[in-house]
């Protein structure tokens, strides 16, 4: 049986969630980016990256950005994001609580997750 978060993220959530957000993406990232400091290059983990908004304003700041996320669609969006923004970033469909096959250990500078709602 599907868990709920399997079936809620649809392309009209994601319109919700996701496109009165994107000219915010800038901004929270600075704010993420002013409480740690990564030097270029550091790797960084977009995780339940959604349509992957914050993972390429971390690319466009030369990090080495991996998105992860469930929903494909909203993967898809990712990656043709990326490619408009002419930024690299990997993005990897996955379930955030089985990063195991993913990813090794330690493999982050840091790990970043955004709830872009308040519910
Ligand atoms: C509120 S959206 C936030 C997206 C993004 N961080 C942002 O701020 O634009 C939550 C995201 O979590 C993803 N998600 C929910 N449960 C997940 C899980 N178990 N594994 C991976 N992604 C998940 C959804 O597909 C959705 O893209």
């Amino acid at each position: 049986m599907k868990e709920w978060w399997q079936k809620f993220f649809i392309p009209l959530a994601g319109e919700v969630m996701f496109s009165p957000r994107e000219a915010q993406a800038k901004v929270e990232v600075d704010q993420v980016l002013k409480n740690v400091r990564l030097p270029k290059g550091a790797k960084i983990l977009d995780l339940a990256c959604g349509t992957g908004r914050h993972s390429i304003q971390f690319a466009k700041k030369d990090y080495d950005v991996t998105g992860l996320d469930f929903t494909l669609g909203f993967i898809k969006t990712a990656m043709q994001s990326s490619d408009k923004h002419k930024v690299k970033v990997n993005f990897v469909r996955g379930d955030m609580k089985k990063l195991k096959p993913h990813f090794g250990a330690n493999e982050f500078d840091l790990v970043e997750t955004w709830r872009s709602l308040r519910y």
